[in-house]
């Protein structure tokens, strides 16, 4: 089968190529998918500073042990394991799994959940990490009906759902992102935008009950001030960060120092850890069937053009995901 291959942690020029490799085993409790699209996302990128150190701990001290790329997909269920109970070969499916930049992926069921029928592969294939870490966020910030949300980094993979999600659950959404994105955030549901090129929300003079960071450029006093006595910030990210300048020892110093504050004043600073539950995953589905969730793709890439479309990818900014299309059995 052909996949998206990297031989280390690539940097922002992209060293990714397209080979053939085996197509993987399928175990009992297993489905193999047929992927028709899968997000653009690399190792480096998928994970904030610390977790990528950890991750290389766990994934491969110098190389990724997984070679092949990719995190959340759509596609077709091809064959299943004996243990496979919700799924059967047909089923139109979107999930997770390590190496989903590939023609096949062979995932555990709960990893998978149905394609909702009125989006396409490709917007279901950005739907899963981004998904998770949004839902996840909003929850730690027990964001409910009617509370003051400031979403910074709003137009991004994991913001442009958040927004929606914080939307859904009542909250009156503020969306930070810069200039030709705050088209894009209005349009996904957000009551009001801050342009960061022009404006600062720090000093605006805005007070959140709930702050959700995917950018981490701000001190945490900073953000303290912008909330609400009783209030949170949930630190997502470090978009706003270049790769180079971010550190293991920098991040979870912060989220320290964090975790320390947060017992002596009366705002919780919280750091979000994702985790890659069936539930979430269900509930993302849910969230799209409903209406709440609608995925935003910047670009499509066919398979063959993929090296060019991840090195093309800007780091730290973007308009939901992009996303490479493999080719269908015609294909
Ligand atoms: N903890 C987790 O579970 C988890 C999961 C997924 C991702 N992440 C992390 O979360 C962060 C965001 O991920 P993503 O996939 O959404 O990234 P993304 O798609 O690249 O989006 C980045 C967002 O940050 C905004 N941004 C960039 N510079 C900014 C600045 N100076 N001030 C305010 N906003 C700024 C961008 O706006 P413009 O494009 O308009 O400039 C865009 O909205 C990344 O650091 C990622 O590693 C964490």
């Amino acid at each position: 089968m052909k996949a998206i291959v990297q031989d280390r942690y690539v940097s922002a020029d992209g060293a990714v190529r397209i080979e053939d490799v085996r197509a993987p085993d399928v175990g009992d409790d297993e489905a193999l998918v047929r992927v028709r699209a899968a997000s653009a996302q690399v190792y480096r990128w998928d994970l904030p500073a610390p977790m990528r150190s950890i991750g290389r701990l766990v994934a491969g001290a110098r190389e990724p042990k997984a070679h092949i790329a990719g995190l959340d997909f759509a596609g077709e269920v091809e064959v299943v394991g004996e243990n496979v109970t919700r799924f059967q070969p047909g089923d139109a499916v979107f999930g997770w799994s390590t190496g989903a930049l590939a023609q096949y992926v062979a995932v555990g069921e709960d990893a998978l959940a149905p394609k909702p029928a009125k989006v396409s592969f490709a917007e279901a294939a950005t739907i899963a990490i981004a998904g998770f870490a949004a839902l996840q966020a909003l929850r730690k910030g027990r964001v409910t009906d009617g509370h003051d949300v400031l979403i910074v980094g709003a137009s991004g993979g994991v913001g442009s759902y958040a927004v929606q999600l914080a939307k859904a659950k009542g909250a009156n959404v503020t969306g930070v992102c810069s200039t030709d994105n705050v088209e894009l955030v209005r349009s996904l549901g957000a009551d009001q935008t801050i342009d960061y090129t022009r404006a600062d929300f720090v000093e605006g003079g805005a007070r959140f009950d709930v702050i959700v960071d995917m950018a981490g450029n701000r001190s945490l006093s900073e953000l303290r001030g912008a909330l609400r006595p009783g209030g949170t910030l949930v630190m997502v990210g470090q978009s706003a960060i270049p790769a180079s300048q971010q550190s293991w020892s920098k991040a979870l110093g912060r989220w320290l120092r964090a975790t320390v504050w947060s017992l002596f004043i009366d705002q919780r600073l919280v750091a979000l850890i994702p985790s890659r539950g069936h539930e979430d995953l269900l509930a993302l589905e849910a969230g799209v069937e409903a209406g709440d969730l609608t995925p935003t793709v910047t670009a499509i890439s066919p398979l063959s053009d993929a090296p060019q479309a991840i090195a093309g990818l800007v780091e730290g900014h973007g308009r939901g995901r992009a996303v490479i299309e493999f080719p269908d059995r015609s294909g």
